[in-house]
Protein backbone atom coordinates (compact mmCIF):
# COMPACT_ATOMS: atom_id res chain seq x y z
CA UNK A 1 0.00 0.00 0.00
CA UNK A 2 1.17 3.59 -0.77
CA UNK A 3 1.71 5.61 2.12
CA UNK A 4 2.14 9.31 1.07
CA UNK A 5 2.21 12.11 4.54
CA UNK A 6 0.23 15.00 4.07
CA UNK A 7 1.47 18.10 5.73
CA UNK A 8 -1.00 21.82 6.04
CA UNK A 9 0.09 25.30 7.24
CA UNK A 10 -2.81 27.12 7.47
CA UNK A 11 -4.02 27.92 11.09
CA UNK A 12 -8.05 27.99 10.09
CA UNK A 13 -10.23 25.67 8.39
CA UNK A 14 -10.24 26.97 4.87
CA UNK A 15 -8.88 26.57 1.47
CA UNK A 16 -5.79 24.74 2.78
CA UNK A 17 -7.66 21.87 4.60
CA UNK A 18 -10.58 21.98 1.64
CA UNK A 19 -8.30 21.19 -0.74
CA UNK A 20 -6.01 18.68 1.62
CA UNK A 21 -9.63 17.10 2.34
CA UNK A 22 -10.49 16.78 -1.51
CA UNK A 23 -6.41 15.03 -2.20
CA UNK A 24 -6.84 12.86 1.10
CA UNK A 25 -10.23 11.52 -0.28
CA UNK A 26 -9.01 10.75 -3.70
CA UNK A 27 -5.84 9.18 -2.38
CA UNK A 28 -7.89 6.96 0.42
CA UNK A 29 -10.06 6.01 -2.64
CA UNK A 30 -7.23 4.63 -4.74
CA UNK A 31 -6.15 2.55 -1.88
CA UNK A 32 -3.25 4.95 -0.02
CA UNK A 33 -2.63 5.39 3.11
CA UNK A 34 -2.38 8.91 4.20
CA UNK A 35 -0.75 10.51 7.34
CA UNK A 36 -1.58 14.06 7.81
CA UNK A 37 -0.50 16.60 9.95
CA UNK A 38 -1.32 20.22 10.37
CA UNK A 39 1.96 21.95 11.65
CA UNK A 40 -0.23 25.50 12.48
CA UNK A 41 -1.43 23.32 15.31
CA UNK A 42 1.83 21.40 16.19
CA UNK A 43 4.22 22.26 18.89
CA UNK A 44 7.55 22.31 16.04
CA UNK A 45 10.28 24.65 16.53
CA UNK A 46 12.63 25.94 13.75
CA UNK A 47 15.87 24.16 12.86
CA UNK A 48 18.38 25.67 15.20
CA UNK A 49 21.57 25.16 12.69
CA UNK A 50 23.34 22.97 15.60
CA UNK A 51 24.42 20.11 12.63
CA UNK A 52 23.66 17.61 15.20
CA UNK A 53 21.17 15.87 13.28
CA UNK A 54 21.18 11.93 13.15
CA UNK A 55 23.41 12.10 17.20
CA UNK A 56 20.03 10.75 18.86
CA UNK A 57 18.75 7.10 17.86
CA UNK A 58 15.29 7.08 16.26
CA UNK A 59 15.18 10.43 15.27
CA UNK A 60 16.52 12.35 12.35
CA UNK A 61 16.74 15.69 14.39
CA UNK A 62 18.00 15.83 17.87
CA UNK A 63 15.41 18.22 19.49
CA UNK A 64 12.32 16.47 20.13
CA UNK A 65 9.26 17.89 19.26
CA UNK A 66 6.05 17.30 17.13
CA UNK A 67 8.56 17.15 14.08
CA UNK A 68 9.67 13.73 15.41
CA UNK A 69 6.27 12.01 14.38
CA UNK A 70 6.10 13.97 11.22
CA UNK A 71 9.72 12.80 10.36
CA UNK A 72 9.02 9.39 11.30
CA UNK A 73 6.50 8.94 9.06
CA UNK A 74 8.09 10.58 6.36
CA UNK A 75 11.18 8.21 6.29
CA UNK A 76 7.67 5.57 6.08
CA UNK A 77 6.28 7.07 2.86
CA UNK A 78 5.97 6.80 -0.77
CA UNK A 79 5.44 10.99 -0.98
CA UNK A 80 4.97 14.03 0.72
CA UNK A 81 2.27 16.93 -0.01
CA UNK A 82 2.36 20.51 1.30
CA UNK A 83 -0.69 22.14 1.16
CA UNK A 84 -0.21 25.90 2.34
CA UNK A 85 -1.75 29.51 2.05
CA UNK A 86 0.48 31.89 0.90
CA UNK A 87 1.56 34.61 3.68
CA UNK A 88 3.76 37.34 1.94
CA UNK A 89 4.56 35.73 -0.88
CA UNK A 90 6.50 32.81 1.12
CA UNK A 91 5.40 30.14 4.03
CA UNK A 92 3.13 30.79 6.60
CA UNK A 93 5.88 30.57 9.61
CA UNK A 94 3.73 27.48 10.60
CA UNK A 95 4.83 25.50 8.13
CA UNK A 96 7.75 26.84 7.14
CA UNK A 97 9.66 25.65 10.79
CA UNK A 98 8.47 22.26 9.69
CA UNK A 99 10.22 22.79 6.46
CA UNK A 100 13.22 24.42 7.62
CA UNK A 101 13.52 21.10 10.23
CA UNK A 102 14.01 18.93 7.08
CA UNK A 103 17.72 19.95 7.22
CA UNK A 104 18.02 16.59 9.45
CA UNK A 105 17.10 14.25 6.38
CA UNK A 106 19.93 15.94 4.44
CA UNK A 107 22.77 16.40 7.45
CA UNK A 108 21.53 13.54 8.91
CA UNK A 109 21.89 11.36 6.28
CA UNK A 110 18.29 10.14 5.98
CA UNK A 111 17.64 8.86 2.50
CA UNK A 112 14.28 10.66 1.65
CA UNK A 113 15.57 10.34 -2.34
CA UNK A 114 12.95 9.45 -5.01
CA UNK A 115 9.92 9.90 -2.86
CA UNK A 116 7.14 11.69 -4.93
CA UNK A 117 6.18 15.41 -3.55
CA UNK A 118 3.46 17.76 -4.43
CA UNK A 119 2.46 21.48 -3.86
CA UNK A 120 -1.09 22.71 -2.71
CA UNK A 121 -1.57 26.64 -2.37
CA UNK A 122 -3.59 29.16 -2.69
CA UNK A 123 -3.28 33.11 -2.28
CA UNK A 124 -5.95 35.84 -2.59
CA UNK A 125 -4.10 37.68 -5.16
CA UNK A 126 -6.34 37.35 -8.69
CA UNK A 127 -3.10 35.48 -10.27
CA UNK A 128 -0.87 32.42 -9.69
CA UNK A 129 2.34 34.66 -10.24
CA UNK A 130 1.99 35.69 -6.60
CA UNK A 131 3.21 32.15 -5.96
CA UNK A 132 5.97 32.62 -7.97
CA UNK A 133 8.35 32.73 -4.71
CA UNK A 134 6.56 29.45 -3.08
CA UNK A 135 6.83 27.51 -5.91
CA UNK A 136 10.49 28.39 -6.76
CA UNK A 137 11.35 27.54 -2.98
CA UNK A 138 9.25 24.34 -3.28
CA UNK A 139 10.85 22.96 -6.86
CA UNK A 140 14.76 24.25 -4.80
CA UNK A 141 14.10 22.61 -1.90
CA UNK A 142 12.54 19.13 -3.11
CA UNK A 143 15.23 19.35 -5.98
CA UNK A 144 18.18 19.67 -2.99
CA UNK A 145 16.29 16.84 -1.18
CA UNK A 146 16.34 14.79 -4.06
CA UNK A 147 12.44 14.14 -4.30
CA UNK A 148 10.76 13.60 -7.24
CA UNK A 149 8.15 17.13 -7.85
CA UNK A 150 4.96 15.43 -9.10
CA UNK A 151 2.87 18.75 -9.54
CA UNK A 152 1.58 21.70 -7.96
CA UNK A 153 -2.06 22.87 -7.87
CA UNK A 154 -1.85 26.91 -7.28
CA UNK A 155 -5.34 28.29 -6.96
CA UNK A 156 -5.60 32.36 -6.84
CA UNK A 157 -8.61 34.51 -6.04
CA UNK A 158 -9.35 32.75 -2.49
CA UNK A 159 -9.83 35.04 0.89
CA UNK A 160 -12.46 33.91 2.83
CA UNK A 161 -12.43 30.30 4.10
CA UNK A 162 -15.13 28.99 2.01
CA UNK A 163 -14.42 30.49 -1.14
CA UNK A 164 -12.89 27.69 -2.71
CA UNK A 165 -15.99 25.91 -2.69
CA UNK A 166 -17.36 27.83 -5.73
CA UNK A 167 -14.06 26.79 -8.00
CA UNK A 168 -12.04 24.28 -9.06
CA UNK A 169 -9.59 23.94 -6.35
CA UNK A 170 -10.62 20.82 -4.68
CA UNK A 171 -11.16 18.67 -8.13
CA UNK A 172 -7.86 20.02 -8.96
CA UNK A 173 -6.65 18.78 -4.93
CA UNK A 174 -8.32 15.70 -5.74
CA UNK A 175 -6.70 14.99 -9.37
CA UNK A 176 -3.30 15.22 -8.15
CA UNK A 177 -3.44 11.76 -6.54
CA UNK A 178 -3.19 10.00 -9.78
CA UNK A 179 0.30 11.33 -9.50
CA UNK A 180 1.30 9.62 -6.42
C1 LIG B 1 -0.77 36.91 7.09
C2 LIG B 1 -1.30 36.72 5.70
C3 LIG B 1 -0.51 37.02 4.62
C4 LIG B 1 -0.98 36.84 3.33
N1 LIG B 1 -0.15 37.14 2.29
C5 LIG B 1 -0.61 37.03 1.02
C6 LIG B 1 0.22 37.36 -0.08
O1 LIG B 1 1.37 37.75 0.06
N2 LIG B 1 -0.30 37.28 -1.33
C7 LIG B 1 -1.58 36.84 -1.56
O2 LIG B 1 -2.00 36.78 -2.72
N3 LIG B 1 -2.39 36.45 -0.53
C8 LIG B 1 -1.93 36.55 0.75
N4 LIG B 1 -2.74 36.18 1.80
C9 LIG B 1 -4.07 35.57 1.52
C10 LIG B 1 -4.07 34.03 1.65
O3 LIG B 1 -2.93 33.46 1.02
C11 LIG B 1 -5.32 33.40 1.01
O4 LIG B 1 -6.51 33.98 1.48
C12 LIG B 1 -5.36 31.89 1.19
O5 LIG B 1 -6.26 31.33 0.26
C13 LIG B 1 -5.77 31.48 2.60
O6 LIG B 1 -5.76 30.06 2.71
P1 LIG B 1 -6.57 29.31 3.88
O7 LIG B 1 -8.03 29.57 3.63
O8 LIG B 1 -6.23 27.89 3.75
O9 LIG B 1 -6.10 29.88 5.18
C14 LIG B 1 -2.30 36.35 3.11
C15 LIG B 1 -3.10 36.06 4.22
C16 LIG B 1 -2.64 36.24 5.49
C17 LIG B 1 -3.52 35.93 6.67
Amino acid sequence: MKKVVVITGSPRKGATEGMADAFQAAAEARGFEIVRFNAAKLNVGGCKNCNACGRVAGRTCVFDDDFTPIAKAILEADGIVLATPLYWYSWPWQIKATLDRFYSFLVGNFDIKGKKSALIASCGEPTVEAMDGLVFSFKKTTSLLGLEDVGHVLVPGLHAPEEHKATDACAKAAALADKF
